[in-house]
């Protein structure tokens, strides 16, 4: 075979290139991503002017990416990507939470409330008491699980989108469970908001006919010792984009009951247990490490080997 470019070996010519001795795992992720791209251009006989629209694109979402703003993961997000990478590796066992997006708007270092404290700083919104358990797959309480929570305000935003106007740590809050496995904390009951759609990416959904909406959700990230970590949302069944989310998150297991109480010290209560995975243990035979310690001890988390 000629070593030349010509289209019919597009995909053989350029994965010849490759050198010796390159990493397995690079060899085998690149190799597919150019079957793919070729795949692509083939498939819909991209013309040059499309190629040059889809490289400005790339352009533009790079260069409105900040410290504080990530296009392309936003992008990722609205076009499913996201969602298909945490189904890959959040694959759990039945009955345990499932997981959905971290989003961008998590910030790591919250405070460390009391059970029972309101994470509502802002007195905005229809205040709403969150509470349940979280339990191992057996309804075993877990004692000392983490519960980092965090949600928009009445408005529609989280604080970090509006830090002149809304109080440092509005609405989020970490709260670590006893032996019960119970947890409660007082919040707003959520309301739906557009992803950040004036750059690039909520210009894509607009020529999509697509919204930029997510409907309204309390995130989550639980973690306990032993347990496979849970990043995830309860939603607002009854949310006008339920079923249009944005960025694909919502799973039927995650839509959790908001009941309006009367003559209670919150307007709504919404109930959800947790349940947790536990961190599997692989024991690997690794040659490398010799004949005392022939075996290495591996613990599969959300995030994969560590
Ligand atoms: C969020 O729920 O905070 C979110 C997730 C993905 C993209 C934008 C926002
Ligand atoms: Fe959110």
């Amino acid at each position: 075979m000629s070593s030349y470019f010509v289209e019919e070996n597009s995909v053989e010519t350029v994965n010849a290139r490759m050198g010796r001795n390159i990493d397995p795992r690079l060899v085998q992720m690149m190799s597919a991503l150019v079957r793919h791209l070729h795949a692509f251009a083939k498939e819909t006989q991209m013309t040059q002017a499309e190629w040059e629209t889809g490289i400005d694109f790339l352009t533009r979402t790079g260069k409105i990416c900040t410290s504080e703003r990530q296009e392309f993961i936003l992008l990722s997000d609205a076009l499913g990507f996201s969602m298909l990478i945490d189904a890959i590796n959040n694959r759990r066992p039945v009955g345990a939470t499932e997981s959905t997006v971290l989003g961008p708007f998590y910030v790591e270092g919250a405070p460390v409330r009391a059970m029972g404290d309101t994470i509502s700083l802002d007195c905005k919104g229809e205040s709403c008491l969150f509470e349940g358990r979280v339990l191992d797959l057996d309804g075993r309480p877990i004692e000392g699980a983490r519960l980092d929570v965090w949600s928009d305000n009445a408005d529609g935003f989280y604080d970090v989108q509006q830090p002149d106007t809304q109080p440092k740590w509005n609405n989020r809050g970490i709260f670590v469970t006893g032996s019960d496995g119970r947890y409660s904390f007082v919040g707003i009951k959520p309301v739906s908001y557009p992803l950040p759609d004036d750059g690039p990416v909520g210009q894509m959904l607009a020529r999509l006919g697509r919204h930029p909406y997510r409907p309204a959700h309390m995130h989550y990230l639980v973690t306990a010792e032993g347990f496979q970590r849970l990043v995830t949302h309860t939603f607002v069944g009854d949310d006008f984009y339920i079923d249009s989310d944005a960025v694909f998150g919502v799973k039927e297991t995650l839509v959790a009951t908001f009941e309006r109480l009367a003559n209670a010290p919150t307007l709504w209560r919404s109930p959800f247990n947790f349940v947790l995975a536990p961190m599997v243990h692989y024991r690997l035979l690794d040659p490398g490490r010799g004949r005392d310690q022939p075996f290495v001890d591996i613990f599969r988390d959300k995030d994969g080997f560590r």
